[in-house]
């Protein structure tokens, strides 16, 4: 299968581009591997015909409204996201018209609706910078992840009007079990996502994107990690890190497997992406009206970067 991936791939000049939560073997054909905003300047920046992105649907939605002429491939169109999902156009017009001197400051974990009434996007790699970069006396909405706006609240010092969304996998740690795994390892480090619960925030070392994490992994003189992410950042940061011992942080639900997994990431497989790249469907259209107004403020975030 990989081999016929990378056959097509250059017969078809496709680039495939590839989170960290999706399964090894997609990890491994892919041209680039990284998290959402490298993934996202990425795809503004290819040549190529066509972006296979290995990821979820705003992803790969961001992905074609950055470079409209591409064709952008989803290996499965049904790979959303809780929080994208979870913050309804409908909804949110209510919600900002209750705060009508408010800007609006949105994670890119949401449609390209929601980004239309956005005035900044950001991803978990820059949040912070976004937020310090807009007059202090500015009051803000941040939406649709209310772990994330949390920290960023404690962070700033800025007080935010919240969406109240979260993300499935990340909201399933659990700090009692973190602290029984951490009495194993009174060595180890933690290093969380900032999706993350407040307490599990609380208690780590590193708090970043995924490629923070594989970053501070990588560089920091510990030997032991409790990671609390999506477990397809494991296989990642087994290649970058082979002599660190990485412990998946536990979840609150699971007893029997202590990883945690993404099952919209995990939608895609390898013989769905070779599908995909073959018939060149599923495609992500963008209505025009919306991508012109999402652009900008991705723009402003990318201009930020
Ligand atoms: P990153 O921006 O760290 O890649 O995170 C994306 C995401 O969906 C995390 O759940
Ligand atoms: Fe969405 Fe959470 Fe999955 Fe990331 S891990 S894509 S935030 S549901």
């Amino acid at each position: 299968m990989k081999e016929k991936i990378s056959a097509l791939k250059k017969a078809k000049n496709a680039i495939i581009l590839a989170h960290y939560y999706q399964e090894e073997d997609i990890q491994e054909v892919a041209d680039f591997v990284g998290d959402s905003l490298e993934l996202a300047k990425k795809a503004a920046q290819t040549d190529a015909d066509i972006i296979v992105f290995a990821g979820v649907y705003f992803m790969a939605e961001t992905a074609k409204i950055l470079n409209p002429t591409k064709k952008v491939v989803l290996p499965d169109l049904n790979a959303g996201c809780s929080l994208a999902d979870g913050c309804l156009p409908e909804d949110f017009i209510k919600f900002k018209a209750q705060y009508p001197d408010h800007k609006v400051v949105t994670y890119i974990n949401c449609s390209a609706e929601i980004k239309t009434m956005s005035d900044w996007v950001c991803t978990s790699s820059n949040a912070k910078k976004i937020i310090e970069s807009i007059p202090k006396d500015q009051p803000l909405i941040f939406a649709p992840d209310r772990n994330l706006g949390n920290y960023l609240i404690k962070e700033t010092g800025r007080d935010m009007v919240l969406w109240d969304g979260s993300c499935v996998v990340h909201e399933a740690f659990s700090l009692e079990k973190l602290i029984d795994v951490y009495q194993k390892y009174p060595d180890a480090k933690i290093a969380a996502h900032p999706e993350s619960e407040t307490q599990i925030l609380k208690v780590a070392n590193y708090v970043g994107s995924t490629s923070g994490i594989i970053n501070y992994i990588k560089n920091d003189k510990a030997d032991t990690f409790i990671v609390a992410t999506e477990a397809g950042i494991l296989h990642q940061l087994q290649k970058e890190a082979p002599h660190k011992t990485l412990i998946p942080a536990p979840s609150k639900e699971d007893n029997s497997c202590a990883c945690s997994e993404c099952a919209f990431m995990k939608m895609n497989t390898l013989e769905k992406l070779y599908l995909c790249l073959l018939n060149e469907t599923p495609s992500i259209e963008v209505d025009q009206a919306i991508a012109d107004q999402a652009i900008i403020p991705i723009n402003r975030m990318l201009n930020l970067s």
